[in-house]
């Protein structure tokens, strides 16, 4: 017989933490019970868990709110990943982090379930759900990975306000409203107007001028293919869009893999759904990948500049297999392996 699980949602009122609840209400995820927490400010309130109408009460999120709890998907910022995630493992609650807090903490595995599931067969409590850029494009390169090698990715992304959460959202609604009624706009959240603009920066700077999103998909990805040779690196824009970040991946790979045998390859992949025809126009749109589930690609080809070279277009919904989905598949993943225990409660405890 199954075990019966009690999940929580930690953020369950933010853009993931939604999500999350809608994604573990569709997928008809395995828990007898689910808890929504987030922050002081929501407790009572309600968000919606699955489409049939049912609701739950938000409870602000304490020390003991993890006592009975098997795992909790995590979505309220680094911050309050680094109190609380130890906390929750203390209590015997395993915890999937959506945070950047445990990434590269070596304690901790990096999972994309389409690409490194056994990363998960040791764990000791915390899980991190990688950066929403670095999972959708690590889905696409697996396949070529295996089948070629990977020398090296050149990657610039084009990612939505939504990854900054609900504030992004609502930053990008409010300015665009402001411009439409002619009146003054300024930026909050991000650094400059957003609205009709494209921004090179994501995060803060980092000493080496690079920004800090563009050094995570650096080096999760070296993490998550587990292959310290493979060379990165990373250009990251936002971008004028709601859902869905779009990149273009150049790779090179070791071994010779032509654009049609790559195609092949992709549509059989996990994960991966081929758009690719352009003299028909076909190709992925954030506008049609948002609210999908798999990775989308397309604009595949050969580089004419490289003897072992490909590009790709790769497009997914940030929120859902960046974020929620990602988390999800690792919680079920989980279930399948049974891994849902703690076996050491004070690996995190200083
Ligand atoms: P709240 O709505 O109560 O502030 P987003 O990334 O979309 O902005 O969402 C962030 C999520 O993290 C929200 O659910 C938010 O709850 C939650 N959150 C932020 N700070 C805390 C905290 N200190 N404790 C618990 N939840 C928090």
């Amino acid at each position: 017989m199954e075990r019966e699980l009690t999940v929580a949602v930690v953020g369950a009122t933010g853009a993931v933490g939604r999500e999350m609840l809608k994604t573990l209400a569709e997928r008809a995820f395995p828990a007898t019970k689910v808890k929504a927490f987030a922050s002081e400010r929501s407790a009572g309130t309600r968000v919606p868990f699955g489409e049939d109408g049912t609701e739950l009460v938000v409870e602000e999120l304490r020390e003991d709110s993890f006592k009975g709890i098997d795992l909790a998907l995590f979505s309220a910022g680094g911050a309050t990943s680094t109190k609380f995630a130890p906390l929750a493992v203390h209590a015997g609650c395993v915890v999937v982090d959506n945070s950047a807090a445990w990434r590269m903490d070596p304690r901790c595995p990096l999972v994309v379930p389409e690409v490194n599931p056994d990363a998960l067969d040791n764990h000791n409590g915390i899980i991190a759900n990688p950066n929403c850029s670095t999972i959708q494009m690590v889905v696409v390169l697996k396949p070529i990975y295996d089948m070629a090698g990977i020398k090296r990715i050149v990657v610039s992304t084009y990612q939505a306000v939504s990854g900054t959460g609900q504030k992004g959202i609502r930053e990008l609604e409010k300015q665009v409203s402001d411009i439409f009624n002619m009146r003054e706009t300024s930026p909050s959240v991000y650094p400059c107007q957003i609205a009709f603009n494209i921004l090179p920066q994501i995060d803060i700077f980092m000493d080496n001028d690079y920004t800090k999103e563009e050094m995570k998909m650096v080096n999760e990805t070296v993490k998550i293919l587990a292959d310290p040779n493979v060379r990165v690196t990373a250009t990251c824009a936002r971008v004028p869009v709601f859902y869905c970040h779009a990149e273009a991946v150049n790779v090179e790979t070791d071994k010779k893999l032509a654009a049609r045998e790559a195609r092949a390859i992709l549509a059989q992949a996990p994960g991966v759904r081929v758009l690719d025809n352009p003299r028909e126009g076909i190709y992925p749109l954030p506008l049609e990948c948002s609210g999908e589930d798999p990775v989308f690609v397309g604009r595949i080809r050969d580089d004419e500049s490289i003897d072992n070279g490909l590009n790709l277009w790769i497009v997914a919904d940030n929120v859902r297999k960046g974020a929620a989905l990602n988390a999800v598949q690792i919680a079920e993943e989980l279930v399948r392996k049974n891994l849902v225990h703690v076996k050491n409660r004070d690996v995190f405890i200083d």
